[in-house]
């Protein structure tokens, strides 16, 4: 059985005026139980919004969600899963086992059970030797382990992170990676967000790609990186400056040194015709190197074709 169906899950905010803006519009997605899910997309895109309606924190203004089945306007889909928030709420004068235990007996969990996860958790996520100190004043990596400790609080079979890796520094993130991994192998379920697309890239089986409220792509990452169109470096010598204006309207002049120059064309066919081109005109051809397209690049194209979305500014 799936572990994530949304059909046409759509939110608008209330308060926000007439104009019909959709914060999540129409979206309909499956995750497969023990897929590693990453949820891409820019800051505002609608990320935690749908983790919020999966989590049942929203309620959705159309379309619904299921988890394993079960409609997540009930209180048994919330019990399949564990969630990880955006900004982790602590209570700043428990320590991580009093937070453990704290959502135990919340979960309605015996003390054996409770020190069992203790002892499960504590190993996982390294929590042994703070575990008896105050979460205030704890650093952004320690917390991090500590709202991960909690989701995983009765062992649910879904965890869904909203932008776990957010935050860390590399150490940090490279332990999310990692984590993510192992619950992996343990059959878990793993949905997450990030605007961060190097640390998806790595682990997932899948991503979805969302702008603007929409989701643009879903699939395999080498499947949508295989169909896309790779751009291609022609870099060329030898051409009068009529010549590099008329290529200029063909494709990106990237570099221009001495007499060298640097065009990146956006498919193979613009680059062959350009190359006929430089040829014809007494130009040489120096290097003709069709480039790998990153997530990041695939990414930021998907964006600009969307032709809502502006494209100045990197991700952030
Ligand atoms: N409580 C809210 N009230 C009104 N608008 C909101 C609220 N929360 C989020 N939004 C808007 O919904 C859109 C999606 O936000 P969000 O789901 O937080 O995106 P992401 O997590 O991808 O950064 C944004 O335009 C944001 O301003
Ligand atoms: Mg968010």
């Amino acid at each position: 059985m799936d572990a994530i169906v949304t059909r046409n899950l759509s939110k608008v905010y209330k308060g926000l005026g007439k104009g019909h803006h959709k914060s999540l519009d129409s979206l309909s997605l499956t995750v497969a139980a023990n897929e590693v899910f990453g949820f891409l997309g820019r800051n505002g895109a609608g990320k935690t919004t749908t983790i919020k309606m999966l989590c049942s924190l929203l309620k959705p203004t159309e379309g619904d969600a299921l988890v394993f089945g079960e409609s997540t306007r009930t209180r048994q889909a919330r019990r399949l899963i564990g969630y990880l928030p955006e900004q982790p709420y602590f209570y700043e004068y428990l320590n991580p086992k009093e937070t453990i235990a704290f959502y135990g007996k919340l979960q309605g969990l015996t003390r054996a059970e409770r020190d069992r996860q203790w002892d499960k958790l504590s190993e996982l996520l390294d929590l042994r030797e703070i575990a008896t100190q105050r979460i205030k004043g704890f650093s952004k990596g320690m917390r991090q382990r500590i709202g991960f400790a909690v989701a995983l609080v009765g062992d649910p079979p879904l965890l869904i992170l909203d932008e776990p890796m957010s935050g860390l520094d590399p150490i940090g993130r490279r332990m999310i990676r990692e984590l993510i991994l192992r619950l992996r192998d343990e059959k878990k379920t793993l949905f997450f967000s990030s605007h961060v697309l190097g640390d998806v890239e790595q682990i997932c089986d899948r991503v979805g790609i969302l702008v603007k409220g929409k989701l643009v792509r879903a699939g395999r990452i080498d499947a949508l990186l295989g169909s896309a169109v790779n751009p291609v470096e022609v870099i060329c010598t030898g051409l009068a400056v009529a010549d590099v204006t008329r290529l200029k309207e063909q494709a990106e002049l990237y570099r221009a040194m001495e007499e060298l120059h640097v065009f990146r064309a956006a498919t193979p066919e613009i680059a062959n015709e350009m190359v006929r081109q430089i040829l014809a005109a007494g130009g040489k051809l120096v290097e003709f190197n069709p480039l790998k397209e990153t997530l990041e690049d695939y990414f930021m194209r998907e964006q600009t074709q969307d032709g809502t979305v502006r494209m100045e500014g990197a991700i952030q």
